[in-house]
């Protein structure tokens, strides 16, 4: 099973990526085919509202992004992990998610099925710096709905409150096992 994982922080080896890696880690062991794309080091140009995806469901944009596209399309699961930034997602994912306004407009516009896969599935793991009861609210609406657009199915999600230095969340072992499991449950449990 082809997992793709995203990993949507700036900061390598930061309290993100070592969630992801333990996702993956919990899928690779559990039979998932792992791929994890690092978004800082591609080079993506931000929606610019060119809308010639209306017309045949591709992005006008050739950057490499055009690289990710078929990852995305291809993926049978899909783990996004992100920090959050002003209560959304570093602009770096906000990026790739708005870019794939052309796999909306494949599904919505042109009524195209976005994958040849049935059945996707993803989850989403978010970590932030503070504690407050809403910290999570607005990113969890923005990846359910980018989810959506891609036609996979929003099926998980780990929040991790109260890390902010670069490796924190290693103080937090219930949170590295909550992501471990999460990546198992990803590749072995069914859909709801
Ligand atoms: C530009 C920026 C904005 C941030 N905004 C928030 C925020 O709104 N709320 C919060 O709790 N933490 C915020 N943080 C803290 C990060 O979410 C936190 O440091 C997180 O652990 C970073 O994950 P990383 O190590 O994967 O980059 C912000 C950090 C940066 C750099």
């Amino acid at each position: 099973m082809k997992v793709l994982g995203i990993l949507g922080s700036p900061r390598r080896e930061g309290n993100t990526e070592i969630l992801l890696d333990e996702a993956l880690r919990g899928a690779s062991d559990h039979g998932g085919l792992c791929e994890k794309i690092i978004l800082r080091d591609l080079k993506i140009t931000p929606c610019l509202e060119i809308y010639k995806c209306a017309e045949d469901g591709v992005c006008a944009i050739q950057d490499e992004m055009q690289g990710l596209f078929p990852k995305i399309i291809q993926a049978e699961r899909l783990i996004l992990a992100s920090p959050i930034f002003f209560y959304s997602v570093p602009a770096l994912a906000k990026a790739m998610i708005d870019r794939c306004q052309s796999l909306w407009a494949k599904k919505y516009i042109l009524k195209l099925p976005v994958s040849p896969i049935a059945e996707r599935r993803g989850v989403f793991i978010s970590v932030a710096a503070t504690r407050g009861k809403k910290l999570f609210d607005g990113v969890r609406l923005t990846v359910q709905y980018f989810f959506d657009a891609i036609d996979v199915a929003y099926s998980d999600e780990l929040f991790v409150r109260g890390a902010d230095e670069k490796g924190e969340v290693r103080d937090q072992p219930e949170a590295l096992k909550a992501a471990y499991d999460l990546g198992q449950r990803l590749v072995t449990d069914k859909e709801d």
